[in-house]
């Protein structure tokens, strides 16, 4: 994985990131109805919808607006089922002038959120799409279009925390290893790392879930070289790529309406989660070697099954730090 320092531009006065549309950003009415990427051959049509082109990167879900709603309504409902938006202890981690990484951004609420808390750091988000916004977010928050698996546009041990957010359906089996390496380099010594993914291989599935899951997981593997199952292998790459201090906090999520304490939540969140298997209908009916009614009726009847079965995902939250020299 290369540094790509040189792609980054920064204003020299106050080192802000400078958003790179001048020079190699396609205007999102070139692209359908798509977000902003850097050039439209990173991007193909599937269905209707716009995915990136396995080349750039292998995530699975649109690069629309519509999906971008998605996340960034999926954000606020995680924040409430996770009981919060981060699990490492900020107010000890952030000083002033400190600054904060998110990776794989999105629309960029979880930055959004951060810089509000914490006006006396630093935060940068970085993504594929532009999604997020370049103008109107609070003055210590900067976004960065890039591709993560070119490198981190960043220098040597210059964050405290980075935070990284459901990355499986966006990386190959092959590049977490690399992607750690380059969270390790960028992080200052002594700083936090925050990963944060869900079991794919719900507990408690239905007949039809746990079919779905299984051939999912082989479908994925073979015909994209991912690991759909790598939420389960995370601490231990982690701890492999060197970092200390590696602790896992389990949270599990009922799916469905079942759980009566959640209610409402639950449901919300699965009503979104619904919507990504909507948003990845074509690419995932075209990797499963079935039609898009048939992806969609398998999706409408394993949503039935949870409430049967008491269906319920396993979040996985990874604390680590990088050692001092
Ligand atoms: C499932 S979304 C998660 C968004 C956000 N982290 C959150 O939790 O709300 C995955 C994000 O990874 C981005 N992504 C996928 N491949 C990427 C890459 N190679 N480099 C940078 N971002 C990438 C996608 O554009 C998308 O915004």
């Amino acid at each position: 994985m290369g540094n790509t320092s040189s792609n980054r531009k920064r204003d020299k006065d106050n080192s802000q990131i400078v958003p790179q549309a001048d020079s190699n950003t396609i205007p999102a009415h070139l692209t359908g109805n798509g977000c902003s990427i850097r050039a439209d051959s990173d991007v193909k049509i599937i269905g209707g919808r716009p995915y990136l082109d396995e080349k750039v990167s292998t995530y699975i879900c649109p690069t629309d607006w519509e999906e971008a709603d998605r996340i960034q309504m999926g954000h606020f409902i995680l924040k409430k089922l996770l009981d919060g938006s981060y699990a490492a202890n900020l107010s000890d981690i952030i000083k002033p002038g400190s600054k904060i990484l998110d990776i794989g951004c999105g629309p960029g609420h979880w930055s959004f959120e951060v810089a509000q808390k914490f006006p006396e750091a630093e935060v940068y988000g970085v993504d594929i799409v532009s999604s997020f916004p370049n103008e109107i977010k609070p003055s210590n928050c900067y976004f960065e279009l890039c591709n993560v698996l070119e490198g981190l546009p960043f220098s040597n041990d210059e964050f405290d925390y980075v935070f990284m957010r459901h990355m499986v359906s966006a990386l190959k089996k092959d590049q977490w290893v690399p992607l750690f390496s380059e969270i390790m380099r960028v992080l200052k010594p002594g700083g936090t790392v925050e990963s944060v993914e869900f079991e794919w291989a719900a507990k408690s599935m239905g007949p039809v879930h746990t079919q779905l899951i299984t051939k999912w997981f082989e479908m994925t593997s073979k015909t994209r070289a991912m690991d759909f199952q790598f939420t389960s292998k995370l601490e231990q790459t982690i701890k492999d790529a060197g970092f200390q201090n590696v602790t896992c906090i389990c949270k599990d999520v009922p799916l469905g309406k079942w759980d009566e304490k959640l209610g409402r939540v639950a449901e919300i969140w699965t009503a979104n989660l619904a919507e990504m298997a909507n948003g990845m209908k074509s690419l995932s009916a075209q990797i499963m070697g079935i039609t898009d009614e048939e992806w969609m009726n398998i999706i409408n009847t394993i949503v039935q099954e949870f409430d049967e079965y008491r269906t319920y995902h396993e979040h996985r939250i990874i604390l680590a730090t990088k050692k001092y020299d």
